[in-house]
């Protein structure tokens, strides 16, 4: 069985890439064939990893993938990451959406078909956009399993409330059931504001009793990871209190 995971939010910035690179790597790290993936069409996911030649590929791209899966193997799209592999975003899905929505069957429902038979991977993490379009959609009902990473402030209480109208509608449309298997309040500096201490208490309020709420601190080691194309697991990068926050997260969601 492949564990599917979306990492989403349509609020921008909240790092949503930063903890894709970091779960990929904590479940690598465990053990487990990881394949990250790059859905968003500005593809700061593959340029971090340092793919920006697949990014630009005119032929046999992610693009071309989505909009007409069953012509298409994953596998063949694949590049491969020191941690993990990778499918990467390709520039020409700026047009994807339009596309999709133009082509008319199932435009909602493409990424789940491009996986339907995949099972080579233990887990596959989808890094989402910063939209709630139908790319969003897409990663949403492929994976039907999310991490939604937030910034501790009053701005991303909203954007959940927005996200989680999306994902009834999404459940009600195609009869189908969505998990949030984790909120990551991310990027986080200490000491805590007034605002970002209200955020935290109400999203450990509002949903910490069933689902876990995990803190990533603001921390140079990440960044400074990320900029170089590894994850906190990744050979030779600094050692950094959050690697643990990430191994629980990876822990928690690998036998999702
Ligand atoms: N824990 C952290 N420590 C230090 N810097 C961080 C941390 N988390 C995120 N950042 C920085 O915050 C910025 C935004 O992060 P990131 O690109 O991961 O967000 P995103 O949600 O993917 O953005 P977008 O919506 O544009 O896709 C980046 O510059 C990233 O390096
Ligand atoms: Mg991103």
């Amino acid at each position: 069985m492949t564990v599917k995971i979306g990492i989403t939010n349509q609020k921008g910035g909240v790092a949503k890439t930063t903890n894709t690179i970091n779960i990929a790597g904590a479940l690598a790290d465990r053990g487990l064939d990881v394949l990250a993936v790059d859905a968003d069409p500005q593809g700061y996911l593959t340029h971090r990893l340092g793919f920006e030649d697949a990014y630009l590929a005119e032929e046999d791209s992610f693009y071309e993938a989505f909009k007409d899966p069953s012509s298409y193997d994953v596998h063949d799209l694949v590049v491969q990451h020191a941690e993990f592999d990778l499918l990467p975003s390709n520039i020409d899905m700026f047009h994807l959406e339009q596309d999709l929505i133009a082509a008319g069957m199932k435009p909602r429902l493409r990424l789940q078909m491009l996986f339907e038979d995949v099972d080579e991977w233990d887990a596959i993490v989808v890094d989402a956009p910063p939209s709630l379009g139908p790319i969003n959609d897409n990663v949403v009902l492929a994976t039907g399993q999310l991490l939604v990473p937030v910034e501790a402030d009053a701005s991303s209480q909203l954007a959940v409330n927005h996200l989680l109208r999306q994902l009834d509608t999404l459940e009600d449309n195609y009869g189908t059931r969505i998990d949030i298997l984790g909120l990551i309040v991310s990027n986080v500096d200490y000491p805590l504001d007034n605002e970002q201490r209200d955020a935290i208490e109400w999203f450990e309020s509002r949903f910490g009793e069933h689902i876990p709420v995990h803190v990533i601190r603001r921390r140079v080691a990440i960044k400074r990871a990320v900029d170089a194309g590894q994850s906190l697991f990744g050979d030779g990068v600094d050692d950094c209190d959050m690697r643990d926050v990430y191994a629980t997260i990876a822990a928690e969601v690998a036998d999702a």
